[in-house]
């Protein structure tokens, strides 16, 4: 029987915090920075433990069902805890009714990303390569209902292409393929792509956000690249299985949001394009309102991408 901890005692060990993605990705990126400053303030190891599969609804599957006593939490996404309600008919778990909030970590915009050699200069060139070539082109991602699977749906829909997927454990993974020219393009989580955006390994055609992101001062947005009708964010929270007490959930929500305000955690995090959550955006109530709120926003998307029937209304030629 698991005996619930107190707060006052709490954590007396080690707490793991499972990543549903490959060592190297987005996700891992972030929980790996926020976790090591909450073990110095918890004075107990936070580790990081990655299982992937399924576009991360293995391991999230698996995270709902374990002991709701704060030794075990999960980095979720927008992805895993917002867009796979919409894509997975049968999904064995709920964001909402599995989870208790813990806090928001970052928002993420997604690039637009290719291999360094892909012909298409800018991304008006992108737009109509994509759909000349749609039957040879592979696409990278990190699994149905991940954020790259979900962004790049999305961005296909409005392109009216069907390139092929190719299904990876992470965009960790991904990317490596990607750098060495094995897929054709991929759209990524900013804190993924910024290191090989900037040393040249890897192209960048936009940053589907309304602002250009300082990580990237020359990477344009999709709007002033011609795109505006493609706009693509994705955040990585903390959650605990549902049940977790609520004194143990303020102690990780404070220990969370201590590690947003260490200049650290902030720079590190900044340097790679994460936003970082204002005070407000990191209580465990606002980050029940956001997965309420992305669910709304995506399902509706989510279902027309799904079931579109490709290039007839695309405007793009
Ligand atoms: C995703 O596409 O959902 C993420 O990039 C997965 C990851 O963190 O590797």
């Amino acid at each position: 029987m698991t005996v619930p901890a107190r707060a006052s005692d709490y954590p007396s060990r080690q707490v793991t915090v499972i990543v549903p993605f490959a060592a190297g990705g987005p996700t891992d990126t972030v929980a790996r920075i926020v976790t090591a400053q909450m073990s110095k303030s918890l004075g107990q190891n936070v580790a990081v433990d990655n299982r992937a599969g399924a576009g991360g609804t293995l391991a999230t599957s698996l995270a709902s069902r374990a002991a709701a006593d704060g030794y075990t939490l999960i980095a979720g996404h927008m992805g895993t805890h917002a867009a796979v309600v919409s894509l997975y008919p049968t999904l064995n778990y709920h964001p909402k009714r599995d989870f208790e909030p813990v806090s928001l970590l970052a928002g993420t915009p997604i690039v637009i990303l290719a291999r360094k050699d892909f012909p298409p200069k800018n991304l008006e060139e992108f737009a109509v390569y994509i759909r000349a070539n749609t039957e040879r082109l592979n696409v990278a991602h990190a699994g149905i209902g991940s954020v790259s699977y979900v962004s790049c749906l999305v961005l296909h829909r409005q392109l009216g292409a069907r390139p092929t997927g190719v299904p990876f454990s992470g965009t960790g993974p991904a990317m490596a393929a990607l750098v060495a020219g094995e897929v054709d393009y991929m759209c990524d989580q900013i804190v993924n792509a910024v290191p090989h955006i900037k040393s040249g390994a890897i192209k960048a055609y936009a940053i589907a956000m309304p602002e250009r992101s300082p990580s990237l001062p020359d990477v344009p947005t999709t709007a002033e690249a011609g795109m505006p009708s493609f706009q693509a964010r994705a955040w990585v929270a903390m959650f605990a299985p549902k049940g977790t007490p609520p004194s143990l959930i303020a102690v990780l929500n404070a220990a969370a949001s201590r590690a947003l305000d260490d200049d650290n955690v902030r720079s590190t995090l900044q340097a790679l394009g994460a936003v970082i959550p204002p005070p407000e955006q990191r209580t465990p109530g606002a980050l029940a309102d956001l997965v309420d709120a992305e669910i709304d926003r995506l399902s509706p998307v989510l279902w027309q991408a799904a079931n579109s029937t490709a290039h007839i209304d695309s405007p793009w030629k």
